[in-house]
């Protein structure tokens, strides 16, 4: 089904960037060679790095799974990634963030060759101008593939929103901060590169049915142009370790 246009009130995003506009993507696998996997993913002032390990005999022996490996995320902002530090250690917003992406992720591996093990996948943001969960899923997807995880498809991942009655395609912080009485909406989501199944979708703020149906139809395009990012950082790497 088409989705309904919405009248725009909300003419000029600060950055000038069109309603459907995502801010420049940059992606790059094999950041930390030390690790299983890994890869890098920025749009705009947003920067996540994901470190694969794994997949490992998982310790205690009571939390591992005889049928299949386990796939465990960790997000984490660094002290300096914004202009007020962030406090090391959990919080219960990286844990939220860690839980929906493990959800996100594990809709897609396939470890039933790995019993009893465990694959880490830790997620860091460096720098963060909003959208860093849905960075840190692009980054954490590039990486499980680089790390050679069996995986049915990719995933890939973008936050949509609403700001001043408008759908807007990567919310930054400046129009997450945006308030008209009503507040900013945020919408982090995320979709399979085949199937084209939402793994990912959350929302923060107020929506009518209609707008959220543009909302998904804007991000669902926007994802597609973050997996030619992502399948072009892959290839890159792969004739990378041929060459
Ligand atoms: O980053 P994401 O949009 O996925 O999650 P959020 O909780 O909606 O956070 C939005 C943005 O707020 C982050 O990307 C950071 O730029 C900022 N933030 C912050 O300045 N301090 C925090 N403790 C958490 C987030």
């Amino acid at each position: 089904m088409a989705a309904k246009k919405v009248d725009s009130l909300y003419k000029k995003r600060s950055d000038g960037r069109k309603m459907d506009e995502i801010r420049p993507i940059a992606a790059k696998v094999g950041v930390v060679p030390s690790a299983d996997g890994s890869a890098m993913f920025e749009t705009g002032g947003t920067r996540a790095i994901a470190v694969v390990r794994g997949p490992r005999v998982l310790h205690p022996q009571n939390k591992r799974n005889p049928q299949k490996g386990i796939l465990r995320v960790s997000y984490g902002m660094m002290p300096f990634s914004v202009w007020d530090r962030i406090r090391p250690g959990p919080s219960r917003r990286s844990e939220e963030i860690s839980k929906v992406s493990e959800w996100a992720l594990d809709a897609v591996v396939d470890l039933d060759a790995f019993p009893n093990t465990v694959v880490d996948v830790f997620i860091q943001i460096p720098q963060a101008d909003a959208g860093t969960r849905v960075a840190g899923l692009n980054a954490a997807a590039m990486a499980l593939a680089h790390a050679g995880i069996p995986m049915k498809e990719m995933v890939s991942a973008m936050a949509v929103g609403k700001a001043d009655k408008t759908i807007i395609v990567d919310v930054d912080k400046d129009e997450e901060d945006f308030h008209d009485g009503e507040g900013a909406t945020d919408i982090p989501m995320a979709i399979t590169s085949r199937t084209k199944k939402i793994t990912l979708l959350q929302l923060d703020g107020k929506i009518s049915t209609e707008e959220l149906k543009t909302a998904i139809e804007m991000g669902k395009k926007a994802c597609g142009d973050v997996l030619e990012v992502q399948m072009k950082a892959l290839k890159e790497a792969n004739t990378e370790d041929k060459e």
